[in-house]
C-alpha cells in the first residue's frame, strides 16, 4: 500500500478535532482528511440505528478519498458504530477512540477504579466498560454521562464558574468510588483537562482518549509498514457538511491552531 496516502479521521462534527491535533503533533509526516458533519451534530443524544446510518454515509466518503486508514475520532460513534465502519472498510485498518481510551485507562488503573465519562449515547450503549472488560475483566467502571460539557466547551466557557459547578456535580457519584483513573471519553472534554484536573485533585489520572488515539494509530502504522516517510508540505484537508456561524473560531479552539480553508460538501 502506497503510505503517502492520507488517513481518513471523521466526528459529528468539530471536536474531532482534538484527534486531528493529537495526530498532527505526534505523526507530522502524515496526510489527513477530516470529516466533521457539521450540519447533523450533535449525535450524542440520537438514537443508535440513526448514528449507524449517518455512519455508514462518512465512512463510506472516506474510503472513495482513498484513505490508508481510518479513524473513528468521534466517542459516541465508537461506541455504537465501530462495527458499521470495519465492516465497511474491509482491509482497510480502523482504529476508534475507544479501543485507545480502553487500553489507557487499564493501563494507568493500578488495581483501583476507572470512570468514564461521555455524551448518554457513549454511556448507556456501555461501550467503554466493555472494552475495558475485555482487557481485564477484575477492573471495576464507574459510568457518568455528561450531557452538559458539550454545549460548555462550544460555548468557550472552558474555565468556567458554571462549568466547574457542573463538573463537580457530575463527578461526585464517580468520584465517591475512588477511582484511580477517569477517562475523557468525548471529543470535547479534553478542552476541559485543566477545569477536570482540579475537581479531580491529584490522585485521579486523566485519559486524554485524543492522545491515546494518535499513539495507537503511530503504532499501528509502523507495525502495518504503512508510517508516511513524505518529507514535503503536509496535506490537511477539513471536510465539512454545513458552515455555521463561529464555525472557525469554536474550529481552531479544538485544533489549537488556524483551519485554513475549510470544504463544504453538497450531499
Ligand atoms: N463527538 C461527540 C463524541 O465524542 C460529541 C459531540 C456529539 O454529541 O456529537 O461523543
Amino acid at each position: 500500500m502506497d503510505s503517502s496516502r492520507p488517513i481518513g479521521v471523521f466526528d459529528s462534527g468539530i471536536g474531532g478535532l482534538t484527534v486531528v491535533r493529537a495526530l498532527m503533533e505526534r505523526l507530522p509526516l502524515e496526510r489527513i482528511v477530516y470529516f466533521g458533519d457539521t450540519a447533523r451534530v450533535p449525535y450524542g443524544v440520537k438514537s443508535v440505528a440513526t448514528i449507524e446510518h449517518f455512519t455508514a454515509q462518512i465512512t463510506e466518503y472516506l474510503l472513495q478519498q482513498d484513505v490508508k486508514m481510518l479513524i473513528v475520532a468521534c466517542n459516541t460513534m465508537a461506541a455504537v458504530a465501530a462495527d458499521v465502519v470495519r465492516r465497511l472498510a474491509r482491509d482497510i485498518p480502523v482504529l476508534d477512540v475507544i479501543e485507545a481510551g480502553a487500553l489507557a485507562a487499564v493501563a494507568e488503573s493500578k488495581g483501583r477504579g476507572i470512570g468514564v465519562i461521555g455524551t448518554p449515547t457513549t454511556i448507556n450503549s456501555n461501550a467503554y466498560a466493555r472494552r475495558i472488560h475485555a482487557l481485564d475483566p477484575g477492573v471495576r467502571v464507574y459510568s457518568q454521562a455528561c450531557p452538559l460539557f458539550v454545549p460548555l466547551v462550544e460555548e468557550g466557557w472552558l474555565d468556567h464558574p458554571v462549568t466547574r459547578l457542573t463538573a463537580q456535580e457530575y463527578l461526585k457519584p464517580v468520584l465517591a468510588e475512588e477511582v484511580g483513573s477517569l477517562v475523557l471519553g468525548c471529543t470535547h472534554y479534553p478542552l476541559l483537562k485543566p477545569l477536570l484536573r482540579d475537581v479531580v485533585g491529584p490522585g485521579v489520572r486523566l485519559v486524554d482518549s485524543a492522545i491515546t488515539t494518535a499513539e495507537l494509530a503511530a503504532a499501528k502504522l509502523l507495525e502495518l509498514g504503512i508510517a508516511s516517510t513524505h518529507a514535503g508540505p503536509t496535506a490537511y484537508r477539513f471536510v465539512v457538511t454545513d458552515v455555521p456561524l463561529r464555525f472557525q473560531t469554536i474550529g481552531e479552539r479544538f485544533l489549537g491552531r488556524s483551519l485554513g480553508t475549510v470544504e463544504k460538501l453538497e450531499w
